[in-house]
């Protein structure tokens, strides 16, 4: 089992992060130099992935102009002898094999992967939620693979999350494998306090089977009357393996101000060219406040 295919669904409306996205995608939306989605192509170039589908829709083209090459400005960059500017405007490019959907109608996650059947063929593929950004030693993608060939399942990413937080994502019924491993037995999207049955949320990364696809075509819509991926995958591990792979790494939810204003610190205090700087002026901030 190798993967080497990945999707990443991108089709969300970004209300969260109003009035910044009411013109640019919230994928687009800069992390320090980058937009948030290239940090999530590069965890996934960095695990192995080949040919990355983006499912987006008709708000979204900024995107496509991104990963494509941009001749004028090179020329211009050229000109101008900007030599190491024409590397980085050349390598968002380089960076994979992207190809492009469009999810046509607004109707959630389970539906956007199941836009993606026929990039994915009959092999077993990435998912990586374009609004997660992690930060880890070993990419969270290679992860999830490592476990995936081992074993030749499904493999969903989580971590343990509060149960004041809990409802916001899903919760799983799991049991022990080895360390950082667990036999998924069921999952409930967006769980009432009554319904959590551990305290492990999937977070943003998928290893799936081609199997999810016949699930998803029949799928019934499910919370807040949309497909959900959960419910697809809750129904494929009742008939095929599907272990949990506890990652190893920090999360950041880029999908709201919070999340996005802590990655921002965060990368801003890693980037060689501003953290020293960066961390002078958190510091004479918090002084003088
Ligand atoms: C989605 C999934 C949910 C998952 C969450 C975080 O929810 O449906 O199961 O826990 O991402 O990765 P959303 O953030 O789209 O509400």
């Amino acid at each position: 089992m190798k993967i080497k295919k990945a999707v990443i669904p991108a089709a969300g409306l970004g209300t969260r992060m109003l009035p910044a996205t009411k013109t640019i995608p919230k994928e687009m939306l800069p992390v320090v130099d980058k937009p948030s989605i290239q940090y999530i192509i590069e965890e996934a170039v960095a695990s192995g992935i080949e040919d990355i589908l983006i499912v987006t829709n008709r708000a979204k083209s900024a995107m496509d102009d991104y990963f494509d090459y941009h001749p004028e400005l090179e020329e211009s960059l050229k000109r101008a002898g900007k030599v190491n500017e024409i590397e980085t405007v050349r390598r968002t490019a380089d960076l994979a094999n992207i190809f492009y959907v469009r999810q046509k109608e607004t109707k959630g996650l389970g539906h956007a992967i199941w836009r993606a059947k026929h990039f994915v063929g009959d092999e077993p593929f990435a998912v990586l939620l374009g609004d997660d950004i992690m930060v880890s030693e070993t990419p969270v993608m290679r992860q999830l693979i490592d476990l995936a060939e081992e074993y030749s399942c499904s493999v969903v990413g989580v971590q343990r999350v509060s149960r004041e937080v809990i409802g916001k994502y899903c919760t799983l019924g799991v049991k022990p494998v080895k360390e950082r491993c667990y036999d998924v037995t069921e999952l409930i999207e967006k769980p009432r306090p009554e319904q959590v049955i551990s305290d492990f949320a999937i977070l943003g990364r998928y290893v799936l089977t081609p199997a999810i696809f016949d699930v998803l075509e029949d799928l019934p819509a499910g919370y807040g009357g949309e497909i959900q991926l959960t419910d697809g995958l809750n129904a494929l591990c009742q008939n095929e393996r599907m272990l949990a792979c506890d990652f190893e790494g920090k999360r950041y939810d880029t999908g709201n101000l919070r999340g996005y204003m802590e990655v921002t610190i965060d990368m801003a205090l890693e980037h060689p060219e501003i953290k020293d700087w960066m961390k002078d002026f958190l510091r004479s901030k918090i002084e003088n406040s």
